[in-house]
């Protein structure tokens, strides 16, 4: 039986340390070990394991229990409350061995943490097996923490401008409570960043990040999507399934789009809000769900409530403490570290050595509108680290954003020539027709910069606040005329 141990492929090397206060089994281990590959360690105390393991990187312990005066319970237990990398939760796996072990004592190791439990006499296979799995598993951890700090960084908030401090003092403030977030802002303005980090700092962080897109799941599954179903419910129900809210219990369910949220859907919400409780769809028994809620939405739900399209009553269940996401036009100075950002992943992600930007380039981003904030700018980042060569230049970028006009098409000093019917103004008012040509020449100019607000009225040379106004004046909006580009 002890030879046949399965062969492992490269897991050579990962040192070891084996704690036992009688020389010869160190001795056995030893030899057992070193034929696998590995550099080992020996203590023969706890004050001597501490040592080794002040001084040397160690994959794993084995661990007697009784090592003469000492507890190698002791020692695990300190292992254990220690944990390495910062904190998080890698640490070192232990392999308790035991010359006559009680059942307490597994249990106890078991409890404290211990990934495994031998008795003497201690057979070969059993070791090199225990050892190759514990060593797997210190290896899935170490790849678990590697991702989910990729994942983190994926979803940091990024910005240095003062409304971004700001944020960051009112995510910090409230992320430890357990109380209710509702998150307000434009498209793509980074309201399930701010959930996640709301997440992560919280008590809940080692919880699961359930994320709900209300606007996305159809009225007719929602309560079957938020509260599951019992097998047999309805036509097709033919399992029986878990509902988010359930998923979400002792994490965070993050009820992104709530203002999408039909209202036969929000009356059931609120009762999960309101008691905790909730029943699967063709269930009889009532469920409990213990998670941190979370909300988002682009829409103004006191309007929303003021027009009866949103339950007053969870209105307030949910604006507990209410976080405004900033528009990026609130915050261009942080464009330049948004975009070096966006570039720096997405050429990592291609393969791309670096490409830095050229200075131009962060000036014409800086007077765009960016009606779809911080996405788009990633979005059009995307376009001009794939189309450019070495560097981004002014020439990688669209029109609208500043860059050339392919010929043909009209330029910033002749625009689309119209001639003017004065016929058609013979009944009209000054005031009239003035309104009228002024309204449409600035849909001209619009149109000719593609909805970019701040340069078409630097076309106009008028003030951008201004030019807000005349559309305002006037009734110009945005796909009135030109579906635009949103
Ligand atoms: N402060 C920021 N730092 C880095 N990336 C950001 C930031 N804000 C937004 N983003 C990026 O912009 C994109 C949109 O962000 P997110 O999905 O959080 O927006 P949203 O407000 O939820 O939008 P919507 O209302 O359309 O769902 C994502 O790719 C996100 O990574
Ligand atoms: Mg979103």
């Amino acid at each position: 039986m002890s030879d046949d141990a399965p062969t492992s492929p490269a897991a050579a090397a990962e040192p070891i340390l084996i704690v036992d206060d009688e020389k010869n089994i160190r001795r056995t281990l030893r030899m057992v070990l070193e034929s696998e590959g590995h550099v080992v360690h020996e203590a023969g105390s706890i004050a001597e394991a501490e040592a080794v393991l002040a001084r040397e990187p160690v994959d794993l312990v084995l661990l007697d229990v009784k090592l003469g005066e000492d507890n190698g319970l002791d020692l695990l237990r300190r292992l254990k409350s220690r944990g390495e990398d910062g904190g998080r939760d890698v640490d070192i796996p232990v392999v308790m061995i035991s010359g006559h072990a009680t059942i307490e004592d597994a249990v106890a190791a078991t409890r404290l943490g211990a990934f495994d439990f031998m008795e003497k006499p201690l057979d070969r296979h059993r070791v090199i097996v225990a050892a190759r799995n514990a060593l797997e598993r210190r290896r899935m951890w170490r790849e678990v923490n590697q991702l989910r700090r990729a994942v983190d960084a994926r979803y940091e908030l990024l910005g240095a401008a003062q409304v971004m401090a700001d944020l960051r003092r009112q995510i910090a403030k409230v992320a430890p409570t357990r109380s209710r977030v509702l998150i307000t802002g434009q498209s793509g303005t980074g309201k399930e960043l701010i959930a996640r980090a709301i997440h992560r700092n919280s008590t809940v962080a080692s919880g699961a990040f359930v994320k709900v897109n209300c606007a996305a799941i159809p009225p007719e599954l929602i309560e079957s999507e938020l509260f599951g179903h019992e097998r047999g419910a309805f036509t097709g129900a033919i399992a029986k399934k878990r509902g988010l809210f359930e998923v979400a219990d002792g994490g965070t369910i993050f009820l992104d789009e709530i203002g999408d949220m039909a209202l036969s859907a929000q009356a059931k919400v609120l009762r999960v809000l309101q008691t905790g409780e909730f029943t699967r769809v063709g269930g009889e028994k009532s469920l409990r769900t213990d998670c941190r809620v979370v909300a988002a939405t682009n829409r103004d739900l006191e309007a929303m409530v003021q027009a009866g399209e949103f339950r007053e009553d969870l209105f307030f269940r949910l604006n507990v403490v209410p976080i405004r996401s900033p528009d990026l036009g609130e915050r261009v100075e942080d464009i330049p570290l948004l975009v070096e950002s966006f570039v720096r992943e997405c050429c990592d992600e291609n393969g791309f050595a670096y490409k830095p930007v050229d200075e131009v380039v962060f000036e014409r981003l800086k007077t765009y509108d960016w009606p779809g904030n911080v996405r788009e700018l990633r979005n059009v980042v995307e376009r001009l680290v794939i189309m450019s060569d070495d560097i981004i230049r002014e020439r990688d970028l669209p029109p609208y954003l500043g860059g050339p006009r392919p010929p043909g098409q009209g330029t910033r000093t002749s625009g689309p020539v119209t001639a003017i019917d004065l016929g058609r103004y013979a009944n009209k008012t000054l005031r009239e027709f003035r309104e009228e040509v002024e309204s449409e020449f600035i849909r001209i100019k619009l149109a000719e910069y593609e909805w970019n607000i701040s340069r078409t009225a630097q076309a106009l040379g008028i003030e951008r606040t201004n030019l807000h106004k005349k559309l305002r004046a006037l009734g110009i909006h945005r796909g009135q005329t030109d579906p635009g580009n949103e």
